[in-house]
Protein backbone atom coordinates (compact mmCIF):
# COMPACT_ATOMS: atom_id res chain seq x y z
CA UNK A 1 0.00 0.00 0.00
CA UNK A 2 1.55 3.11 -0.98
CA UNK A 3 0.64 6.70 1.20
CA UNK A 4 0.71 10.11 -0.16
CA UNK A 5 0.15 13.68 1.65
CA UNK A 6 -1.60 16.82 1.03
CA UNK A 7 -0.67 20.04 3.19
CA UNK A 8 -3.05 23.31 3.26
CA UNK A 9 -0.65 25.90 4.08
CA UNK A 10 -4.21 28.74 5.22
CA UNK A 11 -3.32 32.12 6.07
CA UNK A 12 -5.30 31.14 9.19
CA UNK A 13 -5.36 27.29 9.75
CA UNK A 14 -2.72 24.35 8.50
CA UNK A 15 -4.15 21.21 7.00
CA UNK A 16 -2.98 17.99 6.68
CA UNK A 17 -3.39 14.92 5.40
CA UNK A 18 -2.41 11.22 4.68
CA UNK A 19 -4.77 8.98 1.63
CA UNK A 20 -4.34 5.70 0.79
CA UNK A 21 -4.13 4.68 -2.95
CA UNK A 22 -7.87 4.62 -2.99
CA UNK A 23 -8.09 8.54 -2.03
CA UNK A 24 -9.77 7.50 1.41
CA UNK A 25 -8.22 9.91 4.39
CA UNK A 26 -6.46 7.72 6.88
CA UNK A 27 -4.78 10.75 9.05
CA UNK A 28 -5.73 14.40 9.35
CA UNK A 29 -4.92 17.27 11.44
CA UNK A 30 -5.40 20.32 11.79
CA UNK A 31 -3.26 23.89 13.48
CA UNK A 32 -3.15 27.22 13.67
CA UNK A 33 -0.89 28.68 10.72
CA UNK A 34 0.54 31.73 13.24
CA UNK A 35 3.66 33.17 12.79
CA UNK A 36 5.96 30.49 12.26
CA UNK A 37 4.54 29.07 8.60
CA UNK A 38 7.35 26.89 8.00
CA UNK A 39 6.74 25.06 11.56
CA UNK A 40 3.36 25.10 11.22
CA UNK A 41 3.22 22.69 8.09
CA UNK A 42 5.79 20.62 9.85
CA UNK A 43 4.21 20.05 12.53
CA UNK A 44 0.75 19.94 11.40
CA UNK A 45 2.28 16.61 8.89
CA UNK A 46 3.67 15.69 11.64
CA UNK A 47 0.75 15.17 14.46
CA UNK A 48 -1.04 13.68 10.98
CA UNK A 49 1.73 10.93 10.54
CA UNK A 50 1.72 10.35 14.15
CA UNK A 51 -1.87 10.28 14.81
CA UNK A 52 -1.60 6.90 12.85
CA UNK A 53 1.85 5.91 14.07
CA UNK A 54 3.36 6.77 10.95
CA UNK A 55 6.63 8.73 10.01
CA UNK A 56 7.22 10.56 6.77
CA UNK A 57 9.25 8.04 5.16
CA UNK A 58 5.76 5.82 4.29
CA UNK A 59 4.09 8.37 2.35
CA UNK A 60 6.14 8.46 -1.15
CA UNK A 61 4.79 12.00 -2.16
CA UNK A 62 3.72 15.15 -0.20
CA UNK A 63 2.32 18.52 -2.42
CA UNK A 64 1.91 21.60 -0.74
CA UNK A 65 -0.96 24.69 -1.46
CA UNK A 66 -2.81 27.29 0.30
CA UNK A 67 -1.02 30.24 0.20
CA UNK A 68 2.00 29.11 2.53
CA UNK A 69 2.68 26.16 -0.23
CA UNK A 70 6.59 27.27 -0.66
CA UNK A 71 6.63 26.85 2.55
CA UNK A 72 6.57 23.44 3.10
CA UNK A 73 9.87 22.51 2.82
CA UNK A 74 9.64 18.86 2.97
CA UNK A 75 7.21 18.50 -0.02
CA UNK A 76 7.51 17.89 -3.40
CA UNK A 77 5.54 19.82 -5.68
CA UNK A 78 3.27 22.99 -4.70
CA UNK A 79 -0.07 23.27 -6.76
CA UNK A 80 -2.37 26.33 -6.36
CA UNK A 81 -5.02 26.45 -3.63
CA UNK A 82 -8.03 26.58 -6.39
CA UNK A 83 -7.16 23.71 -8.27
CA UNK A 84 -6.49 21.22 -4.91
CA UNK A 85 -10.17 22.13 -3.40
CA UNK A 86 -11.80 22.07 -6.87
CA UNK A 87 -10.26 18.59 -7.10
CA UNK A 88 -11.02 17.46 -3.18
CA UNK A 89 -14.59 18.64 -3.70
CA UNK A 90 -15.14 16.57 -7.17
CA UNK A 91 -13.33 13.57 -5.18
CA UNK A 92 -16.03 13.63 -2.41
CA UNK A 93 -18.78 14.78 -4.55
CA UNK A 94 -18.43 13.45 -7.85
CA UNK A 95 -21.33 15.95 -8.90
CA UNK A 96 -19.63 18.92 -7.90
CA UNK A 97 -19.87 21.78 -10.69
CA UNK A 98 -19.36 24.90 -8.27
CA UNK A 99 -17.27 25.11 -5.50
CA UNK A 100 -17.70 28.19 -2.16
CA UNK A 101 -13.94 27.96 -0.66
CA UNK A 102 -14.69 30.05 2.64
CA UNK A 103 -11.41 30.27 4.70
CA UNK A 104 -9.87 32.70 7.06
CA UNK A 105 -8.54 35.53 4.44
CA UNK A 106 -10.85 35.13 1.85
CA UNK A 107 -13.53 33.45 -0.09
CA UNK A 108 -13.13 31.70 -3.57
CA UNK A 109 -15.46 30.60 -6.09
CA UNK A 110 -14.80 27.69 -8.66
CA UNK A 111 -16.30 26.22 -11.71
CA UNK A 112 -15.17 22.85 -12.21
CA UNK A 113 -16.30 20.58 -15.29
CA UNK A 114 -17.99 17.29 -15.44
CA UNK A 115 -14.42 16.05 -15.41
CA UNK A 116 -13.02 17.84 -12.39
CA UNK A 117 -11.30 20.70 -14.43
CA UNK A 118 -11.28 24.04 -13.28
CA UNK A 119 -13.17 26.26 -15.96
CA UNK A 120 -13.31 29.85 -13.98
CA UNK A 121 -12.81 31.01 -10.70
CA UNK A 122 -13.20 34.29 -8.76
CA UNK A 123 -11.74 35.37 -5.28
CA UNK A 124 -12.67 38.64 -3.38
CA UNK A 125 -8.81 38.99 -2.18
CA UNK A 126 -9.03 42.81 -2.17
CA UNK A 127 -10.60 43.05 0.90
CA UNK A 128 -11.52 40.07 3.60
CA UNK A 129 -15.36 41.34 3.37
CA UNK A 130 -17.33 37.64 3.58
CA UNK A 131 -14.62 35.60 5.21
CA UNK A 132 -13.77 33.88 8.53
CA UNK A 133 -12.11 37.39 9.26
CA UNK A 134 -15.26 39.51 9.16
CA UNK A 135 -16.99 36.43 11.35
CA UNK A 136 -14.23 36.63 13.63
CA UNK A 137 -14.84 40.58 13.80
CA UNK A 138 -18.17 39.67 14.81
CA UNK A 139 -17.72 37.29 17.46
CA UNK A 140 -15.36 39.48 18.86
CA UNK A 141 -17.30 42.35 19.09
CA UNK A 142 -19.97 40.69 20.67
CA UNK A 143 -17.31 38.43 22.84
CA UNK A 144 -18.22 34.72 21.79
CA UNK A 145 -16.60 32.37 20.40
CA UNK A 146 -16.11 31.24 16.87
CA UNK A 147 -17.71 27.72 17.84
CA UNK A 148 -20.93 29.42 19.29
CA UNK A 149 -21.21 32.46 15.84
CA UNK A 150 -23.37 29.85 13.93
CA UNK A 151 -25.55 27.97 16.26
CA UNK A 152 -26.54 31.49 17.61
CA UNK A 153 -27.47 32.88 14.08
CA UNK A 154 -29.87 29.90 13.45
CA UNK A 155 -32.01 31.07 16.57
CA UNK A 156 -32.46 34.53 14.57
CA UNK A 157 -35.66 35.54 14.27
CA UNK A 158 -35.91 38.90 12.60
CA UNK A 159 -32.38 39.48 11.25
CA UNK A 160 -31.09 42.72 11.21
CA UNK A 161 -29.59 43.98 7.97
CA UNK A 162 -25.46 44.69 7.77
CA UNK A 163 -24.79 47.57 5.78
CA UNK A 164 -21.08 47.56 5.90
CA UNK A 165 -19.10 44.95 3.86
CA UNK A 166 -16.05 45.72 5.11
CA UNK A 167 -13.93 43.99 8.50
CA UNK A 168 -12.61 47.18 9.80
CA UNK A 169 -16.39 48.21 10.08
CA UNK A 170 -18.09 45.20 11.30
CA UNK A 171 -17.40 45.44 15.13
CA UNK A 172 -18.66 49.17 15.05
CA UNK A 173 -21.80 48.06 12.92
CA UNK A 174 -22.55 44.81 15.33
CA UNK A 175 -21.63 46.83 18.45
CA UNK A 176 -24.87 50.02 17.06
CA UNK A 177 -26.72 47.61 17.04
CA UNK A 178 -26.51 46.11 20.32
CA UNK A 179 -27.05 49.59 21.45
CA UNK A 180 -30.32 49.70 18.98
CA UNK A 181 -31.65 46.70 21.83
CA UNK A 182 -31.34 44.18 18.51
CA UNK A 183 -30.96 40.39 20.11
CA UNK A 184 -27.65 38.68 19.52
CA UNK A 185 -29.23 35.97 17.61
CA UNK A 186 -30.94 38.63 15.24
CA UNK A 187 -27.94 40.39 14.90
CA UNK A 188 -25.69 37.44 13.61
CA UNK A 189 -28.40 36.02 11.33
CA UNK A 190 -27.44 39.05 9.64
CA UNK A 191 -24.12 39.14 10.00
CA UNK A 192 -24.29 36.02 8.35
CA UNK A 193 -26.93 36.82 5.35
CA UNK A 194 -24.58 39.63 4.97
CA UNK A 195 -21.90 37.14 4.14
CA UNK A 196 -24.22 35.05 2.47
CA UNK A 197 -25.39 37.11 -0.17
CA UNK A 198 -21.89 38.90 -1.02
CA UNK A 199 -20.75 35.00 -1.57
CA UNK A 200 -23.66 34.97 -4.07
CA UNK A 201 -22.15 37.57 -6.27
CA UNK A 202 -19.08 36.08 -6.21
CA UNK A 203 -20.74 32.61 -7.23
CA UNK A 204 -22.75 34.05 -9.97
CA UNK A 205 -19.56 35.64 -11.73
CA UNK A 206 -18.58 32.22 -12.09
CA UNK A 207 -21.61 30.48 -12.80
CA UNK A 208 -23.85 28.82 -10.33
CA UNK A 209 -24.41 25.13 -11.28
CA UNK A 210 -25.12 22.46 -9.38
CA UNK A 211 -24.26 20.91 -7.57
CA UNK A 212 -22.49 23.68 -4.77
CA UNK A 213 -19.62 22.04 -2.47
CA UNK A 214 -19.30 24.28 0.24
CA UNK A 215 -15.57 24.04 1.40
CA UNK A 216 -12.96 25.70 3.82
CA UNK A 217 -12.72 26.05 7.72
CA UNK A 218 -16.26 28.21 7.78
CA UNK A 219 -17.92 24.99 6.56
CA UNK A 220 -18.02 24.37 10.28
CA UNK A 221 -20.64 26.37 10.97
CA UNK A 222 -24.11 25.81 10.84
CA UNK A 223 -25.50 29.32 10.50
CA UNK A 224 -23.22 29.99 7.49
CA UNK A 225 -24.66 26.85 5.96
CA UNK A 226 -28.14 27.60 6.50
CA UNK A 227 -27.46 31.05 4.94
CA UNK A 228 -25.79 30.32 2.19
CA UNK A 229 -28.41 27.52 1.25
CA UNK A 230 -30.98 30.43 1.71
CA UNK A 231 -29.53 32.43 -0.48
CA UNK A 232 -28.49 30.19 -3.25
CA UNK A 233 -31.80 28.46 -2.70
CA UNK A 234 -30.41 25.09 -3.03
CA UNK A 235 -28.72 22.43 -1.23
CA UNK A 236 -25.26 22.75 -0.42
CA UNK A 237 -22.77 19.24 -0.09
CA UNK A 238 -21.16 19.83 3.07
CA UNK A 239 -18.72 16.86 4.42
CA UNK A 240 -17.45 16.95 8.20
CA UNK A 241 -13.59 16.67 6.36
CA UNK A 242 -14.85 19.94 4.14
CA UNK A 243 -12.06 22.26 6.17
CA UNK A 244 -9.66 19.52 5.25
CA UNK A 245 -10.88 19.88 1.37
CA UNK A 246 -7.86 21.70 -0.25
CA UNK A 247 -5.34 19.36 1.75
CA UNK A 248 -7.03 16.42 0.08
CA UNK A 249 -7.41 17.68 -3.22
CA UNK A 250 -3.55 18.39 -2.51
CA UNK A 251 -2.93 14.82 -1.40
CA UNK A 252 -4.74 13.28 -4.54
CA UNK A 253 -2.22 15.30 -6.71
CA UNK A 254 0.56 13.55 -5.05
CA UNK A 255 -1.19 10.21 -5.66
CA UNK A 256 -1.21 11.27 -9.50
CA UNK A 257 2.58 11.84 -9.04
CA UNK A 258 3.33 8.72 -7.16
CA UNK A 259 1.30 6.50 -9.49
CA UNK A 260 3.14 8.09 -12.25
CA UNK A 261 6.07 7.39 -11.15
CA UNK A 262 7.61 10.94 -10.30
CA UNK A 263 10.29 10.54 -8.07
CA UNK A 264 9.76 12.85 -4.33
CA UNK A 265 12.09 15.64 -4.19
CA UNK A 266 11.94 15.36 -0.49
CA UNK A 267 15.07 16.16 1.49
CA UNK A 268 13.33 15.75 5.23
CA UNK A 269 9.74 14.05 6.43
N1 LIG B 1 -15.33 25.09 14.37
C1 LIG B 1 -15.49 26.21 13.67
N2 LIG B 1 -16.66 26.89 13.70
C2 LIG B 1 -16.84 28.03 13.01
N3 LIG B 1 -15.90 28.55 12.21
C3 LIG B 1 -14.73 27.92 12.10
C4 LIG B 1 -14.45 26.72 12.82
N4 LIG B 1 -13.20 26.33 12.52
C5 LIG B 1 -12.72 27.24 11.66
N5 LIG B 1 -13.62 28.20 11.41
C6 LIG B 1 -13.46 29.36 10.51
O1 LIG B 1 -12.62 28.96 9.45
C7 LIG B 1 -11.57 29.90 9.27
C8 LIG B 1 -10.33 29.18 8.80
O2 LIG B 1 -10.66 28.48 7.62
P1 LIG B 1 -9.55 27.88 6.67
O3 LIG B 1 -8.62 27.01 7.44
O4 LIG B 1 -10.24 27.28 5.49
O5 LIG B 1 -8.79 29.21 6.26
P2 LIG B 1 -7.36 29.38 5.59
O6 LIG B 1 -7.18 28.31 4.55
O7 LIG B 1 -6.33 29.47 6.66
O8 LIG B 1 -7.53 30.80 4.93
P3 LIG B 1 -7.37 31.28 3.42
O9 LIG B 1 -7.83 30.17 2.52
O10 LIG B 1 -8.25 32.50 3.35
O11 LIG B 1 -5.91 31.58 3.28
C9 LIG B 1 -11.40 30.57 10.62
O12 LIG B 1 -10.93 31.89 10.46
C10 LIG B 1 -12.80 30.53 11.19
O13 LIG B 1 -13.52 31.69 10.82
MG1 LIG C 1 -7.66 28.15 2.51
Amino acid sequence: MSYAGGVDVGSTQTKAVVIDESGRIVARHLIDTGANVIEAAKNAFGAALASVGMTGASVGYVVGTGYGRYKVTFGDKQVTEISCHGRGAVHMFPNTRTVIDMGGQDSKAIRVSDDGEIVDFCMNDKCAAGTGRFLGAAANALGMTLDDLGPTALRATKPVRISTTCTVFAESEVLSWLGKGKSVEDILGGVHASIATRSFGLLRRVGLLDEVTFTGGVANNAGMIRALEDALQRKLNVSNDSHFMGALGAALFAMDALKAGEVASRQEA
